[in-house]
């Protein structure tokens, strides 16, 4: 996870890229669209499949320039039903340079739009899992940069056509074995088809032995022949996809989790008494900061991850746009504290480009190391809470219990009514647990403090220590947070405002000068933290759900499953949790590698005691 990739180096001839390390090029110099057409596009059906699916998935070996990935995507524009969702899965061991992809896609009339909207989301050469999204399209495009074989091993879901792009086999073995054959068999279904421009032997033979049949094709424009092939196997795929999903509570979990699913063409309802962002992601000075650690390479990969997906659906709902909701652009940490000194001397230390160029150290001076996040902002989250919910189908009503049917999720209101529903999210932050051994996080209350000026002006950039101190309107400021671990509910306290401006010091001690500050506002809520500080993720297991009276659960049917425990990382880790559960749900390949997501299981917390404090 999040190991430097190698580059290779190109040479141009007029706009083919040639490889210097493989001697090959990227695609052929006299049709190279003609080709991909034929030989990918058409090889698998596409436009046929395409005009019959609700959702569909494309794997390829070799993500190169994108072209694939250009010419599929219109395919989907052209063929696809209104609303239908696709996403490409594609490996990639040596990323081109923005330019060098530029350069060939726009070349080969790849409009430039599209072009520059993958760039601004292009991700940074390190390996793992990297989605880009198109939200226009309903189209996902993930990465999965590194060598193919152990990067698809560590990918969940089920892939319905392969592009099987590398170079020629002779001069590129790593990616035509059988180690890598195996894995696009187990993502693949009974009926999953592929195409290649190759027939060699070798690939046919470890094809084959991994359970594909094949038949050859004549070779494109005269060269020599092809394969297209399909799966065959007897297992059974997964059950019937969910329709109609409950999602109970309407923060920033259970929002953007309704959006990820309603993407995907699921017809979704939101259910919260209280409306849209009524309890913590009524947070009106929350900043999106990458939650890094030296040497902790799962925490890394996730904040990456995390940083991500936010960033995109910040930019795809307006939030980052002129009449946007942006508090800050940009965030600058310093490490006042000896606690965050410590950390921060160490990430000052290591390279930045190792956690995806996160961060970059603008102050390596051991006594007050600062670093700054490029990519961090800061908002309102309720804001963008109300954003996210426009559209969505929300209702007023309080769940009092979620329990597991032999097919179905019954859901009983506090009004005493019922319901069905194919699957539910239970989204309910620090509320209390709805279903049999349903984890529970500790409650750690907190309050932001507003003030009015005269503080020095920071311009848009957000400052962090221990506290943090984020620009606001009219000269206006949040300061924030106090942690507190007796968390009442009794709201707003003059004390909790008083240790937010004390804790200027460790923020800013310049800022901390400043006489005549005036508080203008506070705002209070409750985070809920499990023990490890990572939130819970995923299905409950069946024995974490009590069944429906008299019922027998089928097995393998998703039904409940749980976004819970963002502790101060609602704006980090929701939006990313959301791809995560909504790929699940449709057997789709999976934003964050199966290793990550393993990590949030919310199965990790079953058998623990959640209630001890957890290091805050
Ligand atoms: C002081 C403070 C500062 C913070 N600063 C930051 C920050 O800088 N950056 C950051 O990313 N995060 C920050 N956070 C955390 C962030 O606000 C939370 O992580 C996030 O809002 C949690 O979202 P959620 O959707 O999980 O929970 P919530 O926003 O609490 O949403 C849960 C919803 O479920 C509903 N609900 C509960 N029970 C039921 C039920 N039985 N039936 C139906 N609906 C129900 C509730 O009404 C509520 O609307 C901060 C939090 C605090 C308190
Ligand atoms: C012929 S190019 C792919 C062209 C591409 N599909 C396009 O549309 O431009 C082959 C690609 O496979 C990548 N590759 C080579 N070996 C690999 C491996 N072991 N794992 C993953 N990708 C690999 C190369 O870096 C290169 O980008």
């Amino acid at each position: 996870m999040l190991k430097p990739l190698t580059p290779v180096h190109l040479h141009w001839a007029g706009d083919v890229p040639r490889v210097l390390e493989y001697d090959d090029i990227y695609f052929s110099a006299e049709d190279p669209r003609g080709e991909v057409q034929t030989v990918f596009i058409e090889a698998n059906d596409l436009p046929a499949r395409f005009r019959e699916a609700r959702r569909f998935t494309v794997g390829e070996t070799g993500f190169g320039t994108g072209l694939n990935f250009f010419l599929t995507l219109d395919a989907w524009r052209r063929h696809a039903p209104a609303g239908a969702f696709l996403s490409y899965l594609s490996a990639e061991a040596h990323p081109l340079a923005p330019a060098d992809l530029q350069r060939a896609l726009l070349a080969q009339g790849i409009p430039p739009g599209d072009v520059g909207h993958l760039l601004d989301q292009y991700p940074p050469p390190v390996s793992g899992l990297h989605r880009i999204h198109f939200p226009q399209d309903h189209v996902v495009l993930t990465l999965a940069y590194g060598d193919a074989a152990p990067g698809f091993a560590n990918v969940r879901g089920t892939v319905d056509a392969w592009f099987l792009d590398g170079f020629a086999p002779s001069r590129n073995p790593a990616l035509w074995n059988i180690a890598v054959f195996r894995q696009l068999a187990r993502l693949s279904r009974d009926g999953t088809t592929l195409g290649t421009f190759t027939a060699a032997g070798q690939v046919r033979r470890d094809l084959a032995a991994a359970g594909f049949e094949l038949q050859r094709r004549p070779g494109f424009r005269g060269k020599r022949e092809r394969l297209v092939g399909r799966f065959r196997t007897a297992t059974s795929s997964a059950g019937k996809p969910p329709e109609h999903i409950a999602v109970v509570g309407a923060g920033i979990a259970g929002l953007s989790t309704a959006l990820a699913l309603r993407e995907r063409g699921a017809q979704v309802t939101v259910l919260d008494p209280l409306g849209v962002a009524a309890r913590t992601s009524g947070n009106p000075a929350a900043l999106l900061s990458p939650h890094l650690s030296a040497g902790d390479t799962v925490r890394n990969a996730l904040a990456l991850a995390g940083m991500r997906v936010t960033r995109a659906l910040l930019r795809a709902s307006g939030a980052e746009g002129p009449n946007g909701i942006l508090r800050a652009d940009g965030i600058e940490h310093r490490g006042i504290t000896p606690h965050a000194r410590r950390r921060l001397q160490r990430l000052a230390a290591a390279d930045p480009s190792a956690a995806g160029a996160l961060y970059e150290v603008w102050n390596a001076d051991p006594d007050c190391p600062v670093l700054r996040y490029p990519h961090g902002v800061g908002l309102d989250l309720g804001a963008f809470c109300r954003q996210l919910a426009q559209g969505q189908d929300i209702r007023r009503r309080q769940v009092i219990t979620v329990a597991g049917g032999e097919t179905r999720t019954l859901l009983g209101y506090a009004d005493g009514g019922q319901e069905f529903f194919d699957a539910a999210v239970i989204a309910t932050g620090a509320g209390p647990a709805l279903c049999a051994r349903q984890p529970r996080p500790l409650r750690v209350g907190g309050q932001l403090t507003r003030v009015q000026p005269p503080l020095r002006t920071m311009g848009r950039m957000a400052l962090t220590g221990r506290g943090y101190c984020l620009p606001e309107h009219e000269g206006q400021h949040w300061l924030g947070a106090t942690y507190r671990r007796e968390d009442d509910d009794s709201g707003v306290h003059d004390d909790d405002n008083n240790r937010n401006l004390r804790q200027l010091n460790w923020v800013d001690p310049a800022l901390a000068m400043t006489t005549d500050i005036r508080v203008s506002g506070a705002w209070y809520g409750t985070r809920a933290i499990f023990r490890d500080r990572f939130p819970a993720v995923g299905e409950l297991g069946p024995e974490a759900v009590a069944d429906e009276p008299g019922a027998t659960r089928a097995a393998g049917i998703p039904r409940v499953f749980v976004s819970l425990g963002y502790g101060s990382r609602g704006l980090l880790y929701a939006p990313l949790a959301a791809q995560l559960l909504a790929d699940r749900m449709f057997s789709l390949p999976e934003v964050v590698p199966m290793s990550l997501g393993e990590r949030l299981s919310p199965l990790r917390l079953l058998q623990k005691d959640d209630r001890r404090e957890p290091p805050v």
